[in-house]
């Protein structure tokens, strides 16, 4: 018997950057976009080994993943978790998939966790039926946040928004965007993300940190609801520049911005001086480039696609 489960990828405009210690509570809110196209699959297979083990799945349309062995052990960690709250004692061969490179910037803990806590709780409740409580998708995006922060989001689509209360759907427009992402680089970066969270927790600039985001995500909702795409294009930039700076005044600084990434801004920022529009850019902590257009945009994501694809691999979505 085997169960199968897939999440999605999120992107977030509002950054989940600055977490408290254990159980990966966020320092502040976030707002992200599900990107339905990013897929982890995962399948679970149960073992009478006396532990947990993962291997790559072999799908077609994916790349085979390696996982290092701290990354294995992480992801296997989550799963004991998971099985202590469904009060399971089994083992399990866990195989994973993604349709997009890992470990690039590309958020693939988002979905990975996400989908891992999708199957576990499939697989455990068709092996234990009623002797499992009901768990809503608000709960088990909860659970999914102690594996890693930004999965909780992926359970919700198109717009998800976590905070205080955990992660949920939201209800605003723009909900079908074209999506590109511009791999400016896709060699494994030297910082994760778990670790950059704790590192900018010396930069002057986190003390305010959590005041910024929260009036940028009002901000942000505010001129969403009222389809100000130029408005919302100038949060969403300096949100990300504002966690950039965060790690670039850290103590010691580091930082994920690349030469490439910076041609990719300013290609874009150029756009936006000529045309008076163009897309919505983001970065995560990572060198390549999200880029989200209105579906009349398709043109202009095509014209981008194409200049750009001389340089860099550019994985699009159109709606
Ligand atoms: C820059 O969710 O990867 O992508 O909770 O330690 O797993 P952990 O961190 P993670 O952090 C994501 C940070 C980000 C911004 C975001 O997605 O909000």
């Amino acid at each position: 018997m085997k169960w199968q489960a897939a999440a999605p990828s999120n992107i977030a405009l509002i950054k989940y950057m600055g977490k408290t210690d254990g159980g990966n509570i966020s320092t502040n809110a976030s707002l992200s976009y599900t990107l339905g196209n990013l897929l982890t699959f995962i399948e679970l297979e149960p073992t009478k080994d006396s532990t947990d083990k993962w291997e790559a799945l072999n799908k077609e349309g994916c790349e085979r993943i390696h996982i290092s062995e701290s990354g294995q052990a992480r992801f296997l960690k989550h799963l004991g978790f998971l099985k202590k709250e469904f009060n399971f004692n089994g083992n399990f061969i866990v195989r994973s998939a993604n349709n997009f490179p890992s470990d690039c910037g590309l958020a693939s803990s988002a979905s990975s966790f996400a989908a891992l806590t999708m199957a576990a709780y499939k697989a455990v409740k068709d092996l234990k039926k009623a002797d499992l409580k009901d768990y809503s998708l608000e709960a088990l995006a909860d659970l999914s946040r102690q594996g890693s922060g930004s999965s909780c989001r992926s359970f919700f689509a198109p717009w998800s928004l976590w905070d205080d209360n955990g992660a949920r759907k939201v209800d605003l427009p723009f909900e079908k965007l074209h999506h590109q992402v511009v791999v400016v680089n896709d060699k494994i970066k030297q910082v994760s993300s778990s670790e950059a969270h704790k590192r900018i927790r010396t930069s002057s600039l986190s003390t305010t940190r959590t005041d910024r985001a929260q009036e940028r995500l009002e901000k942000l909702m505010i001129n969403m609801k009222a389809q100000d795409w130029k408005t919302s294009y100038e949060i969403i930039w300096n949100e990300f520049w504002d966690m950039h700076a965060l790690f670039e005044t850290s103590q010691p600084p580091f930082g994920y911005m690349s030469r490439g990434s910076l041609h990719v801004l300013d290609s874009v920022k150029s756009i936006w001086q000529n045309q008076n529009d163009g897309p919505w850019v983001t970065m995560d902590a990572g060198p390549n480039v999200h880029l989200l257009y209105r579906p009349d945009q398709k043109y202009l994501a095509q014209n981008i696609a194409q200049d750009l694809s001389a340089h860099f691999q550019v994985i699009t979505n159109y709606v």
